[in-house]
């Protein structure tokens, strides 16, 4: 039989997420509070690889926009450090444009890059320094079939590169409550979008995905999940041959 959509499946339950949702949005307008400085992250030290400034986009937003949609095999064709480059700096780029309040405060979003085939980068696990245009590696990654081990998706591990983007959980519950989580949400959506747009005025193809094996980023990237969660990816590459 089937139910009527007006049956709601457990009664009550709309109303009581509509009503957390309008606290939540209350507890946005709330004053903020002051992140202790012992939630704030120790920065990660690690060689560094100099990135070349973004390369220019190829083609306009307008022209690519209606073609993008999930792409997740990729060809063995490297990208250019340029592009990757471009890409990472429109995921920081959102973020300090659309959130500057919550950055100064201390609630920062981390950008990693798992790079297997970016030229002039070497396979491993970087942060990205927004600041330096400079990849500080914090992990070596395997290549090959042992990358599959890395993700959910075993289609992933044969990106030419992963944008993976973290927050500090506990520092934005410290300053926004309970509302700092979706803002957090909100704002690693917005960077892993600008970035999936950037790859697409130059050339290259993904897809953004949530899927990412907890334990891999806590061994390598100190991701505890809490001041140090993953939140949100995008894996890119270059198109694959059409057939
Ligand atoms: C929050 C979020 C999480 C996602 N997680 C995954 C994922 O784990 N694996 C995956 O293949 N795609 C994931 N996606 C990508 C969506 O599947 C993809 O954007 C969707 O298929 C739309 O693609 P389309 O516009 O080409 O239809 C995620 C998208 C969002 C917004």
């Amino acid at each position: 039989m089937t139910q009527s959509v007006e049956t709601p499946v457990v009664p009550g339950l709309l109303e009581r997420l509509l009503a957390d949702t309008r606290l939540d949005a209350a507890a946005s307008a709330r004053p903020r509070h002051p992140v202790p400085a012992e939630l704030r992250r120790a920065p990660q030290d690690g060689p560094l690889t100099e990135l070349p400034p973004p390369a220019a986009p190829r083609a306009a937003l307008d022209d690519v926009l209606l073609e993008r949609t999930a792409v997740r095999d990729y060809a063995q064709t490297p990208l250019s450090a340029a592009d990757l480059s471009a890409v990472l700096s429109a995921a920081d780029r959102m973020d300090a444009g659309g959130w500057p309040a919550e950055r100064a405060a201390g609630v920062d979003l981390e950008l990693y890059c798992a790079s297997w085939r970016v030229t002039g980068v070497d396979t491993g696990l970087y942060r990205y320094l927004p600041g330096r245009s400079a990849l500080c590696r914090v992990a070596s990654l395997p290549d090959g079939p042992q990358a599959e081990e890395l993700v959910i998706q075993r289609e992933f591990a044969r990106a030419a590169a992963l944008v993976v983007i973290t927050g500090n959980l506990a520092a934005a519950l410290a300053r926004n409550g309970s509302h700092g989580h979706r803002l957090l949400l909100t704002r690693a959506g917005a960077a892993g979008h600008a970035a999936w747009l950037a790859a697409l005025r130059h050339d290259l193809v993904g897809t953004v995905f949530a899927g990412l094996l907890p334990h891999v980023l806590r061994e390598r990237a100190a991701a505890d999940g809490y001041h140090r969660a993953a939140l949100f990816a995008f894996a890119v590459g270059r198109p694959p041959a059409r057939t």
